[in-house]
């Protein structure tokens, strides 16, 4: 079968912008930094994960989500029949943060151009928000997760529709049990979320039928000749 022009030409558009950022220096990050963890997966995924920062593992090897945290991502995506081959995972700091601290208010801003290119250029219908830092910038609203996760919001990012799907960040659910299950039960409604997104419901004809949806009668309909 023959490849797809789009599918391939996002594939190189997301693979040269990718190494556009491998120096970037637009925050003090870049300077404590091994390297750029730009993101991971299919380019043309109709889901994509974003997450908060690179940590340790994530700085070293290059990759988002491969200590702790991403092996429950892992389990989780298998737990609905996915891999992380089939999606696209990003965060929302591309540069490790010392420490593992929380990205800065000034740090999220120099970044975000990032991510929104990402967004831009994968065209997910569905983006699962992983934690507080994804879902307030994505959502533009201050709500915390705990009263957002597992709620799909309709939102227009990049001036294109996406459905925001909140959900614990995995390195929080790791060690409280009730959270993992909260969890795993959000990601349970996700292979829906998807359905719905890629055959979104007919247009429904309101009754009765509006007269800009009537085809104008013809002149001698007008005449009363029939
Ligand atoms: N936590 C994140 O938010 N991102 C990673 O890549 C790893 C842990």
């Amino acid at each position: 079968m023959a490849a797809d022009p789009e599918a391939l030409s996002r594939r190189e558009a997301l693979a040269a912008y990718a190494a556009g950022t491998a120096g970037c220096t637009k925050c003090r990050l870049s300077s404590g930094r091994t390297q750029v963890v730009f993101g991971v997966g299919d380019p043309n995924a109709d889901l994509m994960f974003v997450g908060e920062a690179p940590g340790f593992h994530e700085d070293k090897q290059g990759y988002p989500f491969v200590g702790q945290a991403g092996k429950l991502l892992d389990q989780l995506l298998g737990g609905i029949g996915l891999s992380r081959e089939q999606v696209y995972i990003a965060n929302v700091i591309k540069c490790r943060p010392p420490g593992n601290r929380d990205p800065q208010p000034d740090e999220i801003e120099a970044c975000e151009s990032h991510l929104f290119r990402q967004l831009e250029l994968i065209r997910p219908k569905v983006v699962a928000t992983l934690g507080n830092f994804a879902t307030k910038l994505l959502s533009g609203k201050s709500h915390g997760i705990t009263r957002v996760h597992g709620r799909p919001q309709e939102t227009t990012l990049r001036d294109r529709p996406v459905l925001l799907y909140p959900l614990y960040h995995p390195a929080a659910a790791l060690y409280t049990p009730a959270m993992l299950r909260t969890l795993e039960d959000d990601f349970a409604r996700l292979p829906g979320l998807l359905a719905e997104e890629a055959s979104p419901p007919a247009q429904v004809i309101p009754f009765p039928v509006p007269a800009a949806m009537v085809a104008a009668p013809s002149p001698q309909e007008q005449l009363g000749l029939f």
